[in-house]
């Protein structure tokens, strides 16, 4: 038979091959607790990334086992976390070379995993010559060869605008809303707060799932990371007052919200966010606030030193879902009913 002699070639049923697509998941030094959490939901064991750092700083990987054909899915929030000896930056360079390596090790699909994009906020011009480090990051991760990425509770939802690969956005918001709905109810004195106008759309969805009216604080940044509220826009006198955000980093928006709120007369005040980053001296402002509580995911590892009055949820369970239904091509927003985009 000629190779060019197709009606004599025999073509085997796909199906009948018994071909087997495989998983592996992997986490970069950032998301080792959270990986391992969703590699176990998966029923799947983590592959080693065989990660180091030099004496000179740069980061190194190498594969223990064979990925080629595998959908790779990395796990690694761009964060630093300390016990690992990894900066926000490690982070981002260590996910990177993941990609590539899976690259070019012949992987099928490589999906990277940030619950927590880091650089996210630097997602637009807010002064002349300042870079749009969002962007930059995208361009990055698609640079280094990713097939597409998973996020979660992105500071703005607008950034999947970032990237020409497939972005599926996931949100922690139904298990945040849930635990507040169940711990603090009945929700009838309760009222639910925007730090700022930007978190108007969200927090509005998070009240509707709690049940509860919402209220907006006017945020001002006369400097970078320093935060001052002027006024609430909406009811909270004598009122338990929640306060959704994204993220926490500082704790300074905290502090200054959880303050105006209790001196327009609320009795109590607590605050819900995705991301818990608590850098710098963020426990102790939160310590010294007027928060109750503070409820956060675990897309970010907590620091050692947490305060009792934070509690964190995990969202591995969303996570592992995600994972799965990308694996077999099956539907990702069915995951929320379709309200990810919602959020
Ligand atoms: C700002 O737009 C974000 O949604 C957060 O409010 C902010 O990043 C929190 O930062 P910090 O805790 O440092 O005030």
């Amino acid at each position: 038979m000629s190779s060019l002699d197709l009606e004599a070639r025999t073509s085997p049923n796909i199906l009948e091959m018994g071909y087997d697509k495989r998983m592996m998941v992997v986490s970069g030094r950032a998301s080792r607790d959270l990986g391992a959490k969703i590699a176990a939901k998966l029923g799947v064991g983590l592959t080693d990334a065989g990660l180091k750092t030099f004496t000179d700083g740069e980061v190194y990987c190498r594969y223990a086992e064979s990925i080629r054909g595998a959908d790779v899915f990395i796990i690694n929030s761009i964060v630093g976390n300390e016990p690992e000896g990894v900066n926000v930056n490690d982070a981002l360079m260590e996910l990177l070379v993941m990609i590539d390596a899976a690259v070019g090790a012949s992987a099928h699909r490589v999906i990277a995993v940030t619950p927590w994009y880091g650089y996210s906020r630097q997602d637009k011009k807010s002064a002349p010559r300042e870079p749009i480090t969002a962007r930059l990051v995208a361009k990055m991760l698609e640079t280094a060869g990713i097939d597409r990425l998973v996020a979660m509770d992105l500071h703005a939802g607008q950034m999947q605008g970032f990237f020409s690969k497939t972005l599926d956005h996931m949100t922690a918001m139904p298990i945040l809303s849930q635990y507040v709905k169940d711990q603090l109810g009945p929700t009838e004195d309760l009222v639910i707060i925007s730090p700022d106008a930007g978190r108007v759309k969200l927090t509005s969805k998070f009240a509707q799932k709690v049940g509860a009216p919402y209220a907006v604080l006017e945020k001002e940044r006369p400097a970078q990371q320093v935060a001052e509220i002027g006024y609430v826009i909406g009811e909270v006198a004598g009122k338990r007052a929640v306060i959704v955000d994204d993220i926490i980093d500082t704790g300074g928006t905290l502090a200054a919200a959880a303050q105006t709120v209790l001196d327009e007369g609320a009795k109590e005040v607590y605050a819900v966010a995705t991301h818990g980053i608590f850098s710098g001296r963020a426990y102790e402002t939160l310590a010294a606030s007027p928060l109750s509580g503070i409820l956060v995911t675990d897309t970010v590892p907590l620091r050692a030193g947490a305060p009792d009055m934070i509690r964190q949820l995990t969202c591995a369970d969303i996570l592992a879902d995600t994972v799965r239904s990308i694996f077999t091509d099956t539907s990702v927003s069915e995951i929320f009913a379709g309200e990810n985009q919602l959020f």
